[in-house]
């Protein structure tokens, strides 16, 4: 069985996470492959998988485009088998329920029309030292509104990597024969 792992990323979570959904992938025993949306290969052909995981991060409300792009590319291919859609995004962690994180998949399922067998939403990473200075001073007020951690002096990871695990694993039964 062949399992494809696509994924946008802005500053790199989003592809600690599609690693991390390959790796458990594989540890089931389908073949994993995974890829940045930004660099597919051109002659990538999605009737040759099983099953399909797109991952995509929210930045400013929104998925990365390259995560659209590859949706409405390969639409009616991913509406005939089992897929699942990872939103990574921290309204979560910001306004303390899921509600937000639920309207960015929406929108974005509205955007691009596709019906994924499963979402799952994750928190994402606050890469306070890893950001520019105007990136750095924006998410200290975000997540400053939210009551949220404002020490831009380190990183925070909310990736609750033990409940991915748990979704992949069913994911994997699920496509399983
Ligand atoms: C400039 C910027 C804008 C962001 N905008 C949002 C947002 O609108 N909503 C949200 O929930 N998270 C937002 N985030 C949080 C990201 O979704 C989170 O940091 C995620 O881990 C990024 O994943 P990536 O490293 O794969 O790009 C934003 C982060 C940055 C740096």
């Amino acid at each position: 069985m062949k399992v494809l792992v696509v994924f946008g990323t802005t500053e790199g979570q989003t592809r600690k996470i599609a690693e991390h959904i390959a790796k458990r992938v594989g540890e089931h025993g389908p073949n994993a492959q995974l890829f940045d949306c930004t660099s597919l290969p051109a002659e990538m052909d999605i009737d040759t998988y099983d099953a399909v995981v797109v991952a995509g991060s929210v930045h400013q409300h929104r998925h990365q485009t390259s995560v659209v792009h590859f949706v409405r590319k390969h639409l009616e291919g991913l509406q005939a088998k089992p897929t699942a859609f990872i939103s990574v995004s921290l309204a979560s962690v910001i306004e303390g329920d899921q509600k937000e994180a639920r309207d960015y998949v929406d929108q974005f399922l509205a955007e691009t029309g596709w019906r994924p067998t499963e979402t799952f939403l994750v928190a994402g990473a606050l890469l306070y030292t890893q950001y520019d200075f105007f990136k750095r001073q924006i998410m200290k007020l975000i997540v400053w509104r939210g009551g949220g951690p404002t020490d831009a002096g380190r990183d925070y990871e909310f990736t609750d990597w033990d409940a991915l695990s748990e979704f992949v694993d069913s994911f994997v039964e699920m496509i399983s024969p």
